[in-house]
């Protein structure tokens, strides 16, 4: 059923501002191919996975932290921001990767971590050493208690006060693990520092950075009380005086400059309290783009994907930036499982990636949602050592190693003869192989090939506009130009559509000419 259009390949990478419609594929590192066989993943085992990516059909890969770090946060600890940690690999391996990336046609975006270090970062390690008052100390967020209290009353993204108290009675700012220490970055060798960082590896061929916490760096002066507890709940959704400070644009501005001068893009991983605070990260002298969360936290119901998609594209518009869209990643519960889980969540998570690749911006497609691969829900409790466990809730259960190949866990993760998988697989995982996937023309893996493909070669679909169309209750429906025409019903009765068209792809079989319950289609349709 599926058309071929003119310009299959590289519609959406051609050009200096490809990132405006980019498909973005996250590379969580540890889990997602172990090229050494020490059952954690590796620089190594992406190397040898880029053609399945290319194939896929994305335009660029976002790789997790690989710097040397203590992994006290799965690498988010950054030890040394130069260095490859030896259990992802070497520098030559990190250079080899960008350079066999780019030869398959996709673009390299590097995780930077700038909010914090490790505690082992030498910056940190020479802090503790030269006590209150010194230059050394100056580089992190020291203050005096209150009294037996800690300066203020953040809390940590992770559970607890965001603050630890040394041996010598200074308390050192932490908004996440007590391992990863705040910087301060009202000081100028910070600044200077992430820089010279950038240039580092802008200098070996990437193309751009996702900026961690980005934010987070600036903090509200004289560091006042939040005012209440559960500050975590309010992530994304209020004002908090560690968050979203105004200042912290001046940072990304001075970071534009360094990106332009390499032709390299910044993503920001920012919370903010709505979607204009969020499109302040994207003005045209800041980063290029910013997640959407606000799209992730939506439910599965038409009216509310219609607010979030509407809201999202008038506040990126309003800057002339692209609406990013994201399902999943390696901190939130996998979509399969918020959408219902089981078939019902599975049925689900096609019609919304289907929806994802059809709206205008650019997408990002988190390692195993491809596979439609469901939160892990049952971990024995020896694997559970995520930071955010302290907070009520792990991080482990979204990233299980992908399966890849045969019919016993890990299923290929590792090579044949490797080590146990860093977090098991689940034996159910076996019918959801890519190998068993590629066999199955319905199977999601399928699909998503397909609407890439479709997405790649058609004029309609990546950065433009949308019109709403006149739809039942419950669907909706969506005209891109030229010629292009999605529907997804949301609701749980079949519904005639009469669009004038042919179908292009659909995410079930549709029967009597009727799109199923949570069920997305897209027609080619002739423009008047
Ligand atoms: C990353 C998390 C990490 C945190 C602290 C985030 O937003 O995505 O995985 O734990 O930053 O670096």
């Amino acid at each position: 059923m599926a058309q071929q259009f003119a310009d299959p390949v590289g519609f959406s990478t051609r050009g200096s501002r490809w990132w405006r419609d980019a498909v973005i594929y996250q590379v969580y590192l540890r889990s997602f191919a172990d090229g050494d066989g020490d059952g954690v993943g590796d620089l190594l085992g992406v190397r040898g996975r880029l053609r399945y990516l290319a194939e896929l059909g994305v335009d660029a890969l976002w790789l997790t932290p690989f710097y040397r770090s203590p992994m006290a946060d799965g690498g988010y600890d950054v030890a040394d921001y130069r260095a490859v940690d030896p259990g992802f690999g070497t520098l030559g391996d990190a250079e080899s990767l960008i350079q066999d990336a780019h030869r398959h046609g996709l673009k390299v975006i590097l995780d930077i971590v700038p909010n914090h270090t490790s505690d082992r970062h030498p910056w940190f390690e020479k802090a503790v050493d030269a006590g209150p008052g010194s230059p050394e100390r100056d580089r992190y967020i020291f203050r005096p208690g209150r009294g037996e209290l800690p300066p203020n009353d953040w809390e940590s993204v992770f559970g607890g006060p965001a603050w630890t108290r040394l041996a010598d009675g200074e308390w050192y700012l932490h908004l996440f693990a007590p391992e990863q220490p705040d910087l301060n970055w009202e000081n100028p060798e910070v600044h200077a520092e992430f820089e010279d960082i950038m240039r580092f590896w802008l200098d070996r061929g990437v193309d751009g950075f996702r900026i961690d916490v980005a934010h987070g760096m600036v903090k509200a002066p004289g560091l006042p009380d939040a005012g209440h507890t559960g500050q975590i709940s309010m992530l994304g959704n209020a004002e908090l005086p560690y968050f979203d400070q105004d200042g912290v644009h001046d940072i990304h501005r001075s970071w534009r400059r360094v990106l332009d001068a390499y032709g390299g893009i910044g993503v920001a991983e920012a919370w903010a309290p709505n979607a204009e605070r969020l499109a302040r990260y994207v003005r045209p002298d800041e980063l290029h783009q910013a997640f959407n969360f606000h799209y992730l936290q939506a439910g599965w119901s038409a009216a509310e994907l219609r607010r979030v998609i509407d809201e999202s594209l008038a506040a990126a518009g309003s800057v002339g930036a692209p609406t990013t869209w994201v399902l999943s990643n390696h901190d939130v519960q996998r979509h399969v499982t918020r959408y219902g889980g089981g078939w019902l969540g599975a049925r689900r998570a096609r019609a919304a990636a289907m929806l994802m690749l059809a709206l205008p911006g650019s997408a990002y497609v988190y390692q195993g949602e491809e596979l439609g691969l469901p939160e892990v829900t049952d971990l024995p409790a020896e694997y559970l050592l995520d930071p955010q466990w302290g907070n009520g809730r792990g991080r482990e259960g979204c990233r299980v190693p992908i399966p890849w190949a045969y019919t016993e866990p890990p299923f290929g993760f590792s090579p044949p003869g490797g080590g146990e998988s860093w977090l098991p697989v689940p034996a159910e995982w076996r019918n959801l192989t890519v190998d068993v996937q590629l066999r199955d023309s319905r199977s999601m893996l399928c699909l998503y090939r397909e609407a890439l493909r479709i997405r790649a070669g058609h004029p309609a679909l990546g950065d433009g506009e949308l019109r709403w169309l006149d739809a039942p209750e419950g669907v909706l429906m969506f005209e891109r130009e030229p010629g292009l025409v999605c529907a997804v019903n949301v609701g749980d009765e079949p519904v005639r559509l009469d669009v004038p068209g042919t179908l292009l792809l659909s995410s079930e079989r549709m029967k009597d000419g009727k799109l199923g319950p949570d069920a997305a289609a897209w027609w080619a349709t002739v423009s008047a």
